[in-house]
């Protein structure tokens, strides 16, 4: 059995632990006995989320409140989890995200700026703090859900786009850093998944389950990938997409 499957003794971290896909993903940790920190915006559906897991995996399952946006917050938060679980944290996974609205962003800076710190600049400040934990402990992983939308700008979500591709660039070079210690990197480009985030959404095709997806991050985790597009069929869409020469790109109405 992969290292990675076998859990017991050792702790996960969450990011955004309410999303459609963290939930699912949060069963397949807890399947393989990891303990749970599961961290979110504080409310109901934490505690529901927590409450779920707990109760059907049998797993010992932490709800830890954080909102990515108060950055101000983040050294006590991640002060607190280290607290918690000592040295038993194996991993990372960063699940929040925030597509916004493209138009209304183009002309309100306050939109622009909440579409490009959650999807990036949380994410970094977060994911330092779990690179400087894990890098002298020469082991474990840092897992982040990107997005195919940072492949390519397009003109119907190109904020969200640029702080995604900003994302995945970031975790490229977390990924080069943490090499030599040992520390695995996966990049997850997801394309289109059915949740909250694109719900009544218009032109939405090749749709995923949030469960299916969740399967096939774990399972890019436990294969120790660096990128994985989830479904697979989204790399060659998008090597195909990539290689379209930008004058006939910008004529495109995407
Ligand atoms: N759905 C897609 O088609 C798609 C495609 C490509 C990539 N992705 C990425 O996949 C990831 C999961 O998204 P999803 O599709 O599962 O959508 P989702 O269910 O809407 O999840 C987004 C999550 O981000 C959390 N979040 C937003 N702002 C936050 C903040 N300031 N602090 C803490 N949490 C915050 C939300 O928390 P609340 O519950 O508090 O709102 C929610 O749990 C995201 O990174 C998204 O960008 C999604």
């Amino acid at each position: 059995m992969s290292a990675f499957l076998e859990g017991k003794g050792r702790s996960v971290l969450i990011l955004g632990a309410t999303s459609s896909v963290a939930r699912a993903l949060a069963a397949e940790f807890a399947a393989c006995g990891y303990e749970l920190f599961l961290a979110a915006r504080p409310g109901e559906d934490l505690d529901a989320v927590a409450a779920d897991v707990a109760l059907r995996k049998r797993a010992r399952v932490h709800a830890c409140p954080l909102d990515a946006l108060d950055f101000d917050s983040h050294d006590a938060f991640w002060n607190g989890i280290v607290e918690r679980v000592g040295e038993s944290l194996a991993g990372v996974v960063l699940c929040f995200g925030y597509l916004g609205d493209q138009a209304k962003g183009q002309q309100d800076p306050d939109e622009a700026r909440r579409i490009v710190d959650t999807n990036f600049t949380a994410a970094v400040s977060l994911l330092n703090r779990a690179a400087n934990y894990l890098e002298p402990r020469k082991r474990g992983f840092v897992c982040a859900l990107s997005s195919v939308a940072g492949d390519r700008g397009r003109q119907s979500n190109y904020l969200y786009g640029a702080a995604k591709a900003g994302l995945s660039a970031y975790l490229q070079g977390l990924r080069n850093r943490l090499f030599k210690a040992g520390v695995k990197v996966t990049t997850i480009k997801p394309g289109f998944m059915d949740t909250r985030m694109t719900f009544g959404k218009p032109g939405l095709f090749l749709v995923a389950a949030p469960e299916k997806a969740a399967r096939q991050v774990f399972r890019a985790l436990a294969a120790g990938k660096d990128v994985a597009y989830v479904p697979g069929f989204w790399w060659p869409i998008m090597s195909v997409i990539r290689c379209v020469p930008e004058f006939v790109f910008k004529r495109l109405k995407l």
